[in-house]
Formats: structure tokens, sequence, C-alpha cells
């Protein structure tokens, strides 16, 4: 029987988790159904329960179900534990287990396929929401020689880095504080980007750095790779690496069976122009 996968957020007709999970699906001969759920916004346990009553193996979550569906978890790996998120769902008996794929995405998607290794590297993360807290446990993995967490609301920034201080060299500011700091790798997870705006970072951040990264996909050069552009950074890049790669780890996670990913990233791709 064919088992079946969803992705499950409000609005979702944008997702393209099914397209993905549904590459990989072809690539490995693996006989799965997945599809995209709307979730009501004051339903969304019992869309999940449905979907597993009715023979579902795992969902993926995405906005704005990620803290619901960590509530919602009988039990939680580290990384979304620390996260206080989730962005999977794996469906075994009664037990609903948790994880959070979002920034060993990013991690994979920088040393694997942009080829920028992590360890030693001065990194500057923008923003303090869900995205970034998500990313810093994978990031400290990789032991940067420091780790810069930056926010419009310097308070966010500063709580977060105080809560994953016994975890590595990490830090928290405002975006004023940032004058006269240098980065190897710059990275924006605010939301700025969706509303066509520019975190307010001075443009000496990336004298120097070899990436800037921006975790929204598909909106081209946005104001922040523009700036990166600008200040000289030789490799920009977008998330869509991210995504895919995430949705590698579910996929593993899931099936036991690791797909390529370089072939649907290169379909997904959209030029930065
Ligand atoms: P997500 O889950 O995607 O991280 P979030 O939790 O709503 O979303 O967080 C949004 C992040 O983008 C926050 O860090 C926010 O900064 P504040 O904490 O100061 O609100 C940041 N953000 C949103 N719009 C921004 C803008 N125009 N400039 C800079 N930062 C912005």
């Amino acid at each position: 029987m064919t088992d079946r996968y969803a992705v499950i957020g409000n609005p979702i007709s944008h997702s393209k988790s099914p397209l993905i999970h549904g590459a990989f699906a072809q690539q490995t001969a693996q006989d799965i159904a997945y599809t995209a759920l709307e979730g009501p916004l004051d339903g969304f346990a019992g869309a999940v329960h449905a979907f597993r009553d009715a023979g579902g193996r795992g969902m993926n979550v995405t906005a704005p179900f990620k803290l619901q569906a960590f509530t919602l978890a009988t039990d939680r790996l580290e990384r979304a534990e620390l996260a206080g998120a989730t962005n999977a769902l794996k469906f075994e008996g009664d037990r609903i287990w948790a994880d959070n794929f979002d920034g060993v995405g990013l991690v994979n998607d920088i040393q694997r396929n942009l080829g920028v290794a992590l360890v030693g590297k001065r990194v500057l993360l923008l923003g303090a929401g869900g995205a970034v807290r998500g990313a810093l446990l994978p990031f400290l993995a990789e032991q940067p020689a420091a780790l810069v967490i930056a926010n419009r609301t310097a308070e966010k920034a500063t709580a977060l880095a105080a809560a994953f201080s016994g975890r590595g060299r990490i830090t928290g500011c405002g975006f004023g504080d940032l004058a006269g700091e240098r980065f190897d790798v710059v990275l924006n997870a605010t939301s700025a980007s969706l509303k066509a705006e520019l975190p307010a970072v001075p443009a000496s951040v990336f004298t120097g750095a070899v990436l800037a990264y921006e975790l929204v996909y598909g909106k081209g050069l946005t104001p922040f790779l523009r700036l990166a552009q600008n200040a000289g950074v030789p490799r920009l890049a977008d998330g869509v690496g991210m995504l895919v790669e995430q949705a590698a780890e579910a996929f593993v996670w899931w099936r036991g069976v690791r797909p390529e990913t370089a072939p649907v990233i290169a379909r997904m791709t959209v030029p930065l122009v």
C-alpha cells in the first residue's frame, strides 16, 4: 500500500514540498504519496490527528504551525527541543515524533553545496525569530570561531545567545553594534526580505566575506543580497538549497533512504538577478 505524507500550513498553495518529495520518491523508487494540506487556523491538532488516523505516516509543518506541532508531539528530538519548534513529524502507533531539520538543511547547503566550511569562521546571523532559533545548534556543532546573532530588537538576540551559551562561542547584539565588525559568512534570517525591506546593518559587515546567504528563496536579488553584491561578496545564495536539504533529511528520517539533492536544487533554482 502507498504510504501517505503531507505538508501542512496556512496558506499552503505556494509550497514546493510536494514537488521536492515527489522527485525524491521517483529517484529512490519509494512508493509514497505526498500532498499539501491547508490546516485550519483554529484546528491544527484535529487536522494532524485526522491525517494520521487515515493512515498518514509523517508530515512536514510550515507557518504558522511550527510551534503548535512542537506542543502536539509526544516525543521530541534534541534539535526540535532546543529550537522550540518542529518542521517534521513522524507517526508511530500512538506516538508523534518531532524533529527540526531547518538548521541542518541550511548548514548542509552551505558546506556541501556551496563548499564553505564553517569551522573556524566568523558567522553573522541576522534575526532572532524561529528561523534563527532552529539554526543555532547545527551551526554551533560546526565550531565556528564566532557566531553572532544580531537583531533589530537587540534584547531578543542577547536572550537567544544566552540560552545557547553553553553550546559554543555565541553572542547577541543589535544592528548598531555591528559597526566595524567583519564576518566570513553573513546570513539574513529576518523576514525583512518578504516585504522587500533591508535589515539596517552596516555594509562593512560584508568586508572580506566569502558568502552572503538569504534564507528566503525565489525572490531574486533581495535588498540584502544586493547590499552584499555591492560590497563585493563573491558568493550569493538564496534558501532554495536549504529547502531541498531539509526535505532530504526528513525523507531519510521517514524512509531510511537518502535521495540526491543536486538535481532537485538545479530544477528549482531561480537565477539571482
Ligand atoms: P521567523 O519564524 O521567520 O524567524 P519571526 O519569528 O516572526 O519569523 O521573526 C522575524 C524576524 O525578522 C525577527 O527577528 C524580526 O526582528 P524583531 O525581533 O526586531 O521584530 C525580523 N524583522 C522583520 N522585519 C524586519 C525588518 N524590516 N528589518 C529588520 N528585521 C526585521
